[in-house]
Parts: C-alpha cells; structure tokens; sequence
C-alpha cells in the first residue's frame, strides 16, 4: 500500500441526480436503475456496477469489484428530478424515445410516472427545430440562473438529499466559439445580467449547479463548461466538472480501433463514418447548426489518437468524413457504417467495414450512471475543476488548457482504474512485469 491515500468523505445519504432533458438517454437511463434495483435486470455496460480492477502484483490475485474498492454510492440512494421543455413524465417520455419496450417499462411504470420534469431554461435560437411549453420565464439569463438554483435548493430539502449532481442529458446546442463573456466569472455574471448571446441555456443551468455548490457533467458536445469562466468557478467552489459528449456508437468504435492499427503502425488514407438514426437526437442533429457541434466532437479524436505529426508516413494525408443522417423509421436504433481504407508492409491497401446496429441509449445509460457515481466520488474527495480521469466517456474529452485530450479507450481506462487506486492508496500498475522473471 502506498501513503497517499486521500481523504474521502463516506457516501452517506441520498444523492441527488438532476437531470437537464429527460429524452432518451435519460429515460432509458431512470427506467434501467429502478430495474436493477428491484432485480429484473443486470446494469451492463457499468464499470462501477459490473467492473472489476486488479491491485497489486498478479500472484497476489486481488481484484475486487469497483463498487467494493471506492467507496460509491449505492444505486439505492439516487434520488431522481429532471428539467425539460416538454411536460411529459419519464414514463410517457420513455414510450416515445421508444428505446425500451413497453412490457418492459411497465415494470417500472409507478417509479417512471412520478418522475415529472419541472419547467426547463430554453431558447429556440440554440436549438432551432426543437419547441415546447415547459419554459421558464425571466427577464434576464440571471433571473433564469436563479430560478434553476431554487429548483436545486427545493429538490435538497424536499427529499433531505446530502448531495447531488447536475447532468446534461438534453439536446445538442448550436456551435459556439468560445468568446470573452466566457474568460471570467465576473465576465460571465455581466452577459447573465445583459443577457449576452454567447451564453447558452446549457451555461445557465452549469453556472446554477456550481454556484448552488454542485458539480455539473456534461454529456453534449455544447461547449457549456469547457470555458474559463466555468473552469475558474469549479475550482473556487472545489467542484469537479466534466465533459464533452457521451462516447457512445460510432466513436466508440473509432477510438477502440484506432489504437490498434497505431499499434501495429498500419497506415490510414481515410475513414469514412456514416449513419442513420431516426430518434429526436437525430432530428437536432439534422439542424446544420447542432450537426456542426457534434461533428466538431466526433471529427477530432482520429488526429489525437493517430498523431499525424509524428508518423507522417503513415497518418499524414488520410481523409475523415463523418456524416449523420436523420432517418425516422429506426428511431433509436442506429446503424453506423464505417469504411476505413488502411495500408500495410510496402504500402499494400487493405479495407476494414464495419456495420454496428447499435442502440444508442442502451450505450449511454450505463455512461450516465458511471459518471454520476465517480463525479460524486471525486467531489467527497475534494477533486474540484477537470476530472480528465473520466475521460474514458466522453468523445471529445475536457483537459487542463496546456495538454492536449487523450482519446486512446484503453488509455483513457487505465488512467481510470489508476486513479481510483491512487485515490485509496493502492500503487498504479504499470504492467512492466519485469519483477516477475528476476
Ligand atoms: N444517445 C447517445 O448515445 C448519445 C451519445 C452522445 C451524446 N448524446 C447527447 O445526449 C443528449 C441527449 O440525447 P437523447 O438521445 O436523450 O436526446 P432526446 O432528444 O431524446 O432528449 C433530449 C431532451 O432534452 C430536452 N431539452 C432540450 N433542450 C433543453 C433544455 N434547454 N432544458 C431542458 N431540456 C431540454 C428535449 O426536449 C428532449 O426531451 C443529446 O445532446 C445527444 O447528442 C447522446
């Protein structure tokens, strides 16, 4: 065991888990937690429900579940609230996202129907093809801030919660560049009182979460938090923040292929990335404006892993497209194909295709439910600002402003499971194994 152990406060109580947009990842996310917790249903896809994580050296044969090593809140102790401009409770909203089947949700029907969504902070003009009734109304972004904080505050003290933790499950926002009423907290606070067009719905309900001390995830690719103003709050406030965009899909693909072909230095003339959804995601994302969001999230992971500059012989010149297409008869069930032109010895071409009938929010669920649980672990471990450690879920993963983010999957999983070592004193295991054979 090494000294370093870090204070972590125990996980006692209820957590809170506030939702912004109770669609579909959100939904199938509610629908599978009550699930497990009344034993109809295995939490697959969970590193923190299902995962294991190996301490020590391999002849010690110590390799406790994830959810036994940290101390966790246990899936018990969530307590649900949700924001969304549709009235919809998160039984009538899971019939229409249309992911999990009704004999299914019927088992869950009582906890799902009381789940109703509270009036959400929404400006068409960062979501042009969405509309709904359930806005709230301010007359200023400040006064809307404030009403999301009170929304916080009730939540807490109406089911006596310890904690909680803001997520942003809702639609992609239109692209934004980061711009200077986003440098400072202060900056920020000014455009919140003018109401400045560079800040986002999504920014308003991150500033409300931190300034009502609570961390805040984000699983778009909206800028949001990955702006100074939001960084600098965190870190005054000792809050971790996270993000971009649930690795699901199509990247995820990407991002566990990728390493391997860097591995074997095998080359790349191009990846072509296509795909059909026809859920309400895809409905936003058929906007140029939030398409041009996620592409930005989706396009870049390729150059990181790859590194181009490095091994230009090999990934200097390929071509990547990446094309989304809103296609309503498979709703939620995706198909993503992806032709990668490669090269080998000599310089002989070879072809990878790969067709992955997916489901999208049966990929995002157990996301949703992993990065509550560790946000929550980091904050009663007092980590505050980028947890770069979750990187492993997101597609276009938030670091400190001088590195760049590491997309690699197995990468990203071992800076994971080190960390959680780190955190209870356990050495980081580099698998040199030398010890071994001396
Ligand atoms: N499903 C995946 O695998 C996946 C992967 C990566 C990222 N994402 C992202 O997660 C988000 C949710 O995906 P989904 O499939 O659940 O979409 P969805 O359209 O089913 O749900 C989003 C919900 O957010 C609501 N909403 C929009 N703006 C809001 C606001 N300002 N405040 C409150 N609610 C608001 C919408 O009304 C909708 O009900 C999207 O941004 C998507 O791009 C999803």
């Amino acid at each position: 065991m090494s000294e370093r152990k870090m204070e972590i406060k125990p996980a006692e109580g209820k957590l809170g888990v506030m939702m912004v947009g109770l669609g579909a990842v959100s939904t199938t996310f509610v629908a599978g937690v009550e699930a497990v917790k009344k034993e109809i249903a295995k939490p697959i896809g969970s590193l923190t429900q299902m995962g294991t994580i190996r301490l020590g050296k391999r002849t010690e044969e110590r390799s406790p579940f994830v959810k036994d090593f940290v101390p966790l809140a246990g899936i018990n102790d969530l307590v649900f609230a949700a924001w969304d401009i549709f009235e919809d409770s998160a039984y009538e909203a899971a019939l229409n996202a249309g992911v999990l089947e009704k004999t299914f949700l019927e088992q869950v029907k009582d906890e799902l129907s009381t789940l109703k969504p509270m009036p959400a902070v929404f400006d068409q003009n960062y979501v042009k093809r969405l509309s709904g009734t359930n806005v709230k109304k301010g007359k200023n972004k400040k006064e809307l801030a404030k009403q999301l904080m009170e929304d916080i505050e009730n939540f807490k003290q109406r089911n006596k919660l310890d904690r909680v933790v803001v997520i942003w499950c809702a639609s992609t926002e239109i692209f934004l560049k980061s711009q200077p009423v986003h440098d400072t907290p202060a900056s920020f606070e000014e455009g919140l009182e003018k109401n400045d067009p560079g800040i986002a719905p999504s920014m308003i309900y991150a500033y409300a979460a931190l300034k009502s001390g609570v961390p805040f995830i984000n699983g778009a690719p909206n800028l949001t938090v990955d702006i100074p103003a939001m960084r600098e709050l965190a870190d005054h406030m000792t809050l971790p923040i996270g993000g971009k965009d649930f690795k699901t899909g199509q990247t995820l693909m990407k991002t566990i292929i990728a390493p391997g072909l860097k591995a074997r230095l095998l080359g790349l003339n191009g990846w072509f990335s296509t795909n059909i959804l026809g859920n309400r995601d895809g409905e936003v994302l058929d906007d140029p404006e939030s398409f041009k969001t996620k592409e930005e999230s989706k396009l870049s992971v390729l150059e990181y892993i790859l590194q181009p500059e490095k091994y230009p012989d090999l990934y200097s010149d390929f071509y990547h497209k990446v094309r989304i297409n809103y296609y309503p008869p498979r709703g939620d069930n995706k198909e993503g194909w992806d032709n990668i032109d490669i090269f080998g010895w000599l310089g002989y071409p070879m072809q990878i295709k790969i067709d992955f009938l997916c489901r999208d929010s049966i990929l995002a669920a157990p996301i949703v439910l992993d990065l509550v649980l560790f946000t929550d672990l980091a904050m009663r471990a007092g980590m505050k600002g980028v947890q770069e450690w979750l990187s492993f879920y997101f597609k276009s993963p938030m670091c400190a402003p001088e590195l760049y983010p590491e997309h690699d999957i197995f990468i990203q999983l071992t800076k994971l499971k080190n960390t959680l070592r780190f955190l209870m004193g356990e050495e980081p295991i580099t698998h040199l194994g030398l010890e071994y054979y001396q």
